[in-house]
This record gives structure tokens, sequence and C-alpha cells, in this order.
């Protein structure tokens, strides 16, 4: 037994300060089969992958995410939900099989496998010496992003990965994670607010502590702050209108 890929998995955090060393093919092939190697719903593979080297193509999508790192990095991926090979099958299958691929279900297992086949990238980029940043700010303006990837009907840019060699500058380390008790629920959900909030008031402590050694004391907000700001910030309302006209969330 080998405790190799948890202390590679451990050791993860997202890296936003690139070397401008562009990733060799080789690797980007290699990253996309380790990401096709993930299990998919029913083998239906409800997803594609888009490599993005091209810095006009970049340069675009960066005016949507407003993140320098869209531009400068070693490689750009974006992550598809994509039923339109399944709606190629549909036009000559024997039974209607749209409903399936326009309802909320059709939904949760496109977004389920793109997401399990991205996650296999960054775990063997990060073994490779890459680091990684995702980018979920490409749905800042999911139509433009249609537009500049040319996307048809039955696909929704999900999310974005840059990726590069980190900067010899780049300082980020593991950010702390929520106690594992308050994720991890034995046999059934733990209801117990009273245990629930002192594990948060107890994580809260933690991310204060480390924010505040990460900066000299100029930041110092605890996690629920900072949830509670970025939750109640109404962000890209505009979704469900977004996946409606992509074909998606029709049932
Ligand atoms: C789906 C998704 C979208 C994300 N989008 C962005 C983004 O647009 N910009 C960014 O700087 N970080 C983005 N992140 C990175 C998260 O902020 C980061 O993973 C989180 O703060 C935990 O930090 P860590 O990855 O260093 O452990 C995203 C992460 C995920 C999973």
């Amino acid at each position: 037994m080998s405790d190799y890929v948890y202390n590679l998995l451990k050791k993860h955090h997202s890296v936003r300060n690139f070397k401008k060393e562009v990733i060799p093919e080789t690797h980007i092939k290699q990253l996309v089969e380790a990401g096709q190697s993930a299990s998919t719903s029913s083998y239906l593979q409800t997803y594609s992958i888009i490599g993005i080297n091209d810095p006009e193509i970049k340069m675009q999508l960066k005016e949507v995410s407003g993140q320098p790192y869209v531009v400068e990095n070693g490689y750009l991926f974006v992550f598809i939900m994509d039923y339109y090979r399944h709606a190629i099958i549909n036009e000559n299958a024997e039974h209607d099989m749209a409903t399936s691929f326009e309802s909320a279900e059709g939904l949760l297992v496109g977004t389920i496998d793109a997401t399990l086949a991205a996650q296999n990238i960054p775990a063997t980029a990060e073994d490779m010496g890459y680091g990684i940043v995702y980018l979920g700010s490409l749905r800042n303006d999911v139509e433009r992003v249609r537009e500049i990837l040319d996307l048809p009907e039955h696909t929704f840019p999900l999310f974005g990965m840059a990726m590069g060699i980190p900067a010899d500058d780049e300082n980020g380390s593991p950010k702390p994670r929520l106690p594992l008790e308050h994720v991890f629920h034995q046999n059934r959900y733990n209801h117990d607010k009273e245990s629930q909030r002192q594990s948060l008031e107890a994580f809260d402590r933690t991310v204060s502590d480390y924010y505040s050694k990460r900066t000299n004391g100029k930041r110092e907000e605890t996690w629920s702050q900072q949830i509670a700001q970025f939750m109640s910030s109404k962000q890209r309302l505009d979704m469900l209108e977004q996946l409606n006209k992509a074909g998606f969330i029709k049932k």
C-alpha cells in the first residue's frame, strides 16, 4: 500500500501565477487521457474538453473572466457539458432521446461527468509539476463564451482551468478545509445545529489565523464572513435562461 496519491492530493492549492512556458502537446494529450479515464454516468460521456493555446482566444476569454491568468498560463482548458453527439445519435434513433438530456437529470449527469473528468486532470498535472486554477469566471458571460468557442446547441460551458508551471515567486499553500467530522457524516446526516455551529466556529478561527499569517495581519476574515459576503452578492442569475437557450432544463 502506498500513500503517494494521498500525499499528492493533500498538497493541492490553486495556482494563479504561472511561468510563460507552454505545456507540450504530449503532456496535454496525457492529461486529457487521464480526464477521460474517469467514470461517466451510464457510459454516456456527456462532456467535451476544449484545449486553448491561441493567444487571441485566451484574450477574448480573459475579457469575460476579468482574470489575468486566463491569458498568462501554459495552457487553458474549458470543460463543456456536451450532448451534441447524443443529439446526433437521436437524429436516427428509433425512440426519442431528447427528454433525457433536456431534463434536470440530464443537467446533473452532464455536470457530474464533466467535473469528474476535469478533476482527474489537476491530480495528474500536479504530479507532472504543473499548477492549476479552475475558472468559474467564464460563466460571467455564457453567451460570449458560446460565441468565442463556437458552441452548438446541447452544449454548455461549465468552467475553465488555467494550467502552467508555477512562477518562481508563486507562494500559495494548501488552504485549510472544514473539519473532517463536519463534512463526513457516519450512516446518517448530522442535523445537530449546536455541534455544526461549534465546528464552524473552530473552522472560522483556523481560517482567520491562516489569512492573518499569510497577509501579515492584513486579512483576518473568518470563513463564515467570507461565505456570507460571497453568497449574498447575487451572482450569474441568468444561468437558467442560458441553460434553456442551449436546450437544457426544459422538463
Ligand atoms: C468550479 C470552480 C470554479 C472556480 N473558479 C475560480 C475562478 O474563476 N477564479 C479563481 O481565481 N479561482 C477559482 N476557483 C478556485 C477556488 O477559489 C479554490 O479552489 C478555493 O478557494 C480553494 O482553494 P484551493 O484550490 O487553493 O484549495 C474555482 C474553483 C472551482 C472548483
